[in-house]
């Protein structure tokens, strides 16, 4: 899978994303991030110009279609080999874990990061497949937003992480939050770890955790329980186990 940003700030995408679990993953070659510098398809070649002001008034600054449609073009050579075009702005659709499983399928992304008033609409029009925002507030630029949703997409990518256990139960996943994890020494601050959580009964744990989970996502996230179709006998399950907090 390759992710071609379109940027303004190529050292901040790739300070972001060369490390860690995606770094690894580029130096194995599951990934390729390749940030590409709009300023390098600028025709003003002393102040590598690309934005001007806006037509019909309005304060600020806007990018040019130029530079940026040549940039986009350049990440390809035939036409049948255009990548998928996704324009970051405060504007799109909320991007989400089911977005980013499907996204992670795809076989290049190009991402455009604007900045200043944002981008003549002509070329977003004529290049862009999907605008999606990384929630209802509003960056500086798209940088962050990109790199946000190449480390989601990317961590989706069959062996970017060491097992596939490693998100298939995590929050998110099914509609659900993850249920709390624990971990050694078994007491700490006089609170037990759940003892069902250390029989080694697996059907057991499995059963605890999946109530864990639903009472975890009721109290955290009301809006998503419900959206789940929940039987009356779970939620007898979940009010007992409440209960027991
Ligand atoms: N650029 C500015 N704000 C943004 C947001 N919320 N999501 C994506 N790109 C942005």
């Amino acid at each position: 899978m390759k992710f071609s940003v379109l940027t303004l700030f190529p050292s901040q995408v790739k300070d972001f994303l060369y490390q860690s679990i995606i770094g690894r993953a580029c130096e194995k070659g599951l990934i390729e991030i390749d940030a590409v510098d709009i300023r390098d398809f600028t025709d003003d070649s002393r102040y590598r110009k690309v934005d001007d002001t806006l037509y019909g008034g309005g304060t600020g600054m806007l990018m040019q279609c130029g530079p940026v449609y040549d940039s986009w073009r350049s990440t390809f050579e035939k036409d049948e080999d255009r990548p998928y075009t996704i324009y970051v702005s405060p504007k799109g659709s909320v991007f989400d874990q089911e977005m980013a499983i499907s996204l992670s399928k795809m076989s290049h992304i190009a991402i455009i990061c604007g900045h200043y008033e944002g981008i003549d609409a002509r070329v977003t029009d004529e290049i862009v497949d999907e605008e999606i925002s990384i929630g209802d507030y509003v960056l500086t630029g798209g940088e962050p937003a990109a790199c946000v949703m190449i480390d989601s997409i990317s961590r989706m990518i069959p062996g970017v992480l060491p097992n596939i256990e490693a998100f298939t139960n995590e929050s998110h996943m099914n509609g659900t939050l993850e249920a709390p994890q624990y971990t050694k020494p078994p007491k700490w601050h006089d609170k037990d770890v759940p003892e069902v959580l250390m029989s080694g009964d697996k059907a057991r744990s499995d059963e605890y955790n999946r109530i864990a989970s639903l009472v975890e996502t009721w109290e955290k996230r009301a809006d998503m329980i419900d959206r789940l179709q929940l039987s009356e006998e779970d939620w007898t399950k979940m009010l007992a186990f409440k209960n027991t907090l």
